[in-house]
């Protein structure tokens, strides 16, 4: 495995990965030789690359990871496909539909393995709730909603190159967080997003950009001299939806929101009963009924289907985070790999592939067209 961007997530994946224990990784590639280098002696990695172009002719790397920022998504993962390598690229996939577009279909054409990392598939207990939905344990799926708000953009002295259209996309908090959970929404109902209606505002519509460096979501120093920038980009946003079943939804994102850290949560109402997790209880899934006592079932092997047992390494009442869940990801992806089955094989469920990137995109791109119309429902045309 090698992998391109060591910032704030690239360490995370680099983690994940080595905790399968039969993927070697062998290189970083950053941004220059330095940092390549400073970065890889603190990893332990033992190539570094200061530009990814040359990682991707060793040819000691077989699985390369994108975990650079948004505006590079495009170009390293076409690159990576052109050299015929498997990808497993951060979220979102890129910084358009049509670029992600080309994306999937320039990775289907090459055969290789394509994955997006939607990290929350693999905590088992959204495993658990996918396949309790599957088995018709709620009923038909009626509402679905939630949130996925944070605080770290709450200052106008936080600043993030996610803020900025050409490196970040057309949009932020949608962008950067509202595709988590629409992957999320629709991967726990198996359903598939069909209509937006769009609301979005820049409630902090002016910021104060460093002038230096500033690792991801680091607050100001106290003497940092600073830009004064108008940001064009949403940070709040809340959505209403329709699903191919007829089912209706609502959710909310947004990053200005003091006291929620990762707060995101999806719950599903079905004829029957009704399912929540929340990522910040993310060891307990709430069952709600009509005719009997509520329930939390508490993440626990000997509790959870058989079926997605191997989502939960721990016995009740040890926690499993949002590592372990990243690891799972990892374990899907390159158990895959390691079996040499085919791109266009069935996948492991925690394995969302570019497809699934894609239509992240899409509706990402379809809230933006409903806002800028007035707010009016939109198709989302995948
Ligand atoms: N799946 C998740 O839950 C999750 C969480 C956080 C971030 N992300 C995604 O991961 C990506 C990176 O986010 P981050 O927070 O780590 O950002 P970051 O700014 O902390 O890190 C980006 C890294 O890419 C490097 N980089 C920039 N240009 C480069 C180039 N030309 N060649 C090689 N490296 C280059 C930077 O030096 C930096 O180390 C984003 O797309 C983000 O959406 C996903």
């Amino acid at each position: 495995m090698g992998i391109v961007g060591t910032g704030f997530i690239g360490p995370h994946h680099i983690d994940a990965v080595r905790r399968l224990g039969f993927v070697d990784v062998v290189a970083v590639a950053e941004m220059n030789d330095a940092l390549a280098k400073s970065k890889a002696e603190a990893l332990g990695v033992p190539k570094a690359y200061g530009n990814y172009e040359a990682m991707l002719d060793d040819p000691d790397v077989q699985v390369v990871h994108n975990t650079t920022p948004n505006y590079l998504h495009f170009p390293v993962n076409a690159a990576v496909i052109a050299k015929g390598k498997h990808i497993v690229s951060d979220k979102p996939l890129a910084l358009t539909a049509d670029q992600a577009r080309q994306l999937r279909d320039q990775a289907n054409k090459a055969g290789v393995v394509n994955a997006v990392t939607f990290s929350y598939r693999g905590n088992p207990l959204v495993q658990q709730m996918r396949h309790a939905i599957a088995a018709g344990q709620i009923g038909t799926p009626r509402f679905i909603f939630g949130h996925y708000l944070q605080d770290w953009l709450l200052k106008d002295t936080d600043y993030s190159w996610r803020l900025e259209p050409e490196k970040g996309g057309a949009s932020s908090a949608l962008g950067d967080i509202g595709s988590h959970w629409c992957d999320l929404a629709q991967h726990v109902t198996g359903l598939r997003i069909t209509h937006v209606l769009g609301e979005i505002s820049t409630v902090v519509p002016r910021r104060k950009r460093p002038k230096g460096n500033r690792e991801a979501f680091a607050a100001a120093g106290a003497d940092e001299a600073f830009d004064l920038v108008d940001i064009k980009v949403e940070d709040l946003a809340s959505v209403m939806v329709r699903f191919d079943n007829g089912a209706r939804g609502t959710f909310t994102v947004g990053q200005v929101c003091a006291g929620h850290k990762n707060d995101c949560f999806v719950e599903v109402c079905g004829s029957t009963a009704s399912m929540r997790w929340v990522q910040e209880e993310q060891n307990q899934l709430w069952i709600g009924r009509r005719d009997k006592a509520n329930e939390i079932l508490a993440k626990d092997p000997s509790l959870i289907d058989p079926a997605v047992q191997s989502y939960a390494h721990m016995p009740g009442g040890h926690q499993e985070g949002w590592p372990d869940a990243f690891s799972n990801i990892m374990r899907d992806i390159y158990g895959f790999i390691a079996s040499g089955k085919k791109a266009s094989d069935a996948r492991p469920p925690a394995y969302a592939s570019f497809e699934d990137g894609y239509r992240a995109n899409v509706i990402v791109e379809s809230i933006l067209e409903s806002a800028r119309a007035g707010s009016v429902w939109t198709k989302v045309n995948y």
